[in-house]
């Protein structure tokens, strides 16, 4: 195996998964990612799991919005170990997770989030700090606990706000930040 195993779990347009995939594809990464699983069937994410050739699917997650199933979840956790994961790296994944896959994965999930973290938890977190009226925002890739966006901080990166900022255009410039940061903290599993 080259590098760490991971599995990435996203919901919406996969730029940190593509990120990821580039830096693995270019040698800056030691990893190989086994698996991108989403609970949304039109995800972008899947498409670019297929635009690499790497092994992807669709977990329908069952009646609630915000969480998996439990038996959904503990099928997600045979998913991710069938095929070896070490990893598991929620990269835009809109899901709570629970004790099937913090239990089968202790220190073994983490997060990448648009702010620097305990500050503005939740979504839209960007313009959480706009409204906010600070001057410097981030983004965080934290470990996964039962909370949202509550897990021990891994690392951190700051993003300046400037004066004539939008939401999009702050967002943007957050989410380049995002993708230099997560496949770095990644390296940082493989080696360790
Ligand atoms: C990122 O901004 C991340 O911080 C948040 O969800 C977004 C996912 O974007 N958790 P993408 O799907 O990786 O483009």
């Amino acid at each position: 195996m080259s590098g760490i195993a991971v599995g990435i779990l996203g919901s919406g347009k996969g730029s940190n998964c593509r990120a990821i995939l580039e830096a693995i594809r270019d040698g800056s990464l030691q990893a190989e990612v086994r698996v991108v699983i989403s609970d949304n069937f039109d995800a972008g994410i899947l498409d670019i799991a297929r635009e690499f050739g790497v092994s992807n699917a669709y977990l329908p997650p069952g009646k609630f919005r915000t969480r998996l199933e439990p038996e959904t979840e503990r099928e997600l956790v045979r998913m991710l170990r069938d095929v070896g994961v070490q990893l598991v790296v929620l990269a835009g994944f809109m899901r709570v997770l629970k004790e099937p896959m913090l239990e089968a994965f202790p220190h073994r999930i983490i997060n990448i989030h648009p702010s620097l973290l305990p500050k503005f938890p939740g979504v839209e977190s960007w313009k959480q700090a706009l409204a906010a009226g600070e001057t410097v925002t981030g983004c965080t890739v934290h470990y996964v606990d039962s909370g949202i966006d509550s897990g021990e901080i891994i690392a951190q990166r700051e993003v300046p706000i400037l004066a004539d900022d939008t939401p999009e255009t702050l967002h943007a410039r957050i989410q380049v930040a995002e993708r230099e940061l997560l496949p770095e903290v990644i390296g940082r599993f493989a080696t360790n």
